[in-house]
């Protein structure tokens, strides 16, 4: 298994499989984008198959999901998903996206496997939606989510990154609409995890506020069994039976529980999020070390996970690479 030193045990893979995106989120990207990885540093899609097999049979991961960048633009995904749904025991599999292209590719993303799917929206309004991702896709993304959602994706999750001074007085609409349409919505505090380095603590929307606006409208009670592993606290709507989350990585962040571990897709491990190391299993699987090399690589990174991000320290500093080339 996959254990740390304050007895943690990572059960959740993490797998990016491309840090190439077709947005620019601008808690995320700028505007021209980023110095993306060179295909030969990408894991192939036998590396990566090997890497998971790995994971699912030898280390005691039971979840994966896939993530980019925008993992959709992968062009083996469904390959790599069918091989992934086929191993035994089968983990379960989930991909989080950003909805372009989901309305073509969803009906196959299910026949190969996959399980559900968390898709990222900020927004109602098509103005709102290109000033935050600076394209004009708001439509492929609601159709994308009709499509998953006709595809048995479910439950179908949706990511929503509130921004002062864009989108932040829309936590009830968007809420509503969830709830209409049965999509399942949790906002994520956003994190400094921008390639531009623009996070600001004090300009960011808290949890707090969230929930401070969401109850402008709706009536919130605590769910009982309280958050477990799961990174967002979840809340029931109005009395039930509908509910909504809040990952609030920031002001209450959940380390304490953490169960990921991750694979970035150059084949590097990364224990946390905001770590500041990485350990190379891409070099590992070129040389062409043994299965029981490898796992050991991937349990003695993870041995030295740390207790928490770092974030409340005075002395944190941003990981170099941004999320996009980590994965969610
Ligand atoms: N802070 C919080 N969430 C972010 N995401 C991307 N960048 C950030 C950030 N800096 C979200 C995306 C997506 C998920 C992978 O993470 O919106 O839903
Ligand atoms: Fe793309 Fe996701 Fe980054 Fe937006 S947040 S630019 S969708 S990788």
């Amino acid at each position: 298994m996959l254990v740390d030193t304050y007895g943690r045990v990572a059960t959740d893979l993490r797998v990016s499989l491309t840090d190439r995106c077709n947005l620019r989120c601008t808690y995320c990207m700028p505007e021209e984008g980023l110095q993306w990885l060179a295909k030969p540093d990408l894991l192939t899609d036998d590396e990566i198959v090997r890497l998971i097999r790995l994971a699912t049979t030898e280390l005691g991961v039971t979840e994966i999901r896939f993530t980019g960048g925008e993992p959709l633009l992968r062009p083996g995904l469904t390959g790599i998903v069918e091989r992934c749904a086929a191993l035994d025991p089968r983990p379960r599999l989930s991909l989080t996206t950003n909805g372009i292209g989901l309305a073509r590719t969803a009906p196959a993303l299910r026949a190969a496997g996959l399980d559900r799917v968390n898709v990222s929206l900020d927004t109602l309004r098509p103005e709102v939606f290109r000033r935050l991702t600076r394209r004009d896709r708001h439509q492929d993304v609601l159709r994308g989510l009709e499509a998953a959602r006709a595809a048995g994706l479910t439950p179908v999750k949706i990511n929503t990154v509130l921004m002062p001074g864009a989108n932040d007085d829309e936590a009830p609409e968007l809420l509503s609409w969830a709830i209409t349409e049965g999509y399942e919505l949790r906002f994520i505090e956003q994190m400094p995890l921008d390639a531009q380095h623009g996070w600001r603590r004090e300009g960011m929307i808290t949890a707090d506020d969230v929930l401070r606006s969401l109850r402008t409208r709706f009536t919130l009670t605590p769910e009982e069994e309280g958050r477990g592993s799961a990174p967002a606290e979840r809340w029931i709507v109005d009395g039930g039976p509908h509910r909504v989350g809040v990952i609030a990585s920031v002001t209450r962040p959940f380390c304490g529980a953490c169960d990921r571990t991750r694979l970035t897709a150059d084949g590097q491990i990364r224990n946390c999020l905001f770590a500041r190391e990485e350990t190379d299993l891409r070099a590992a699987l070129r040389s062409g070390a043994p299965d029981g090399e490898i796992a050991e690589t991937w349990r003695a990174a993870m041995w030295g996970k740390k207790a928490g991000s770092g974030l409340d320290d005075p002395s944190f500093l941003q990981p170099d690479r941004p999320m996009s080339a980590i994965g969610g």
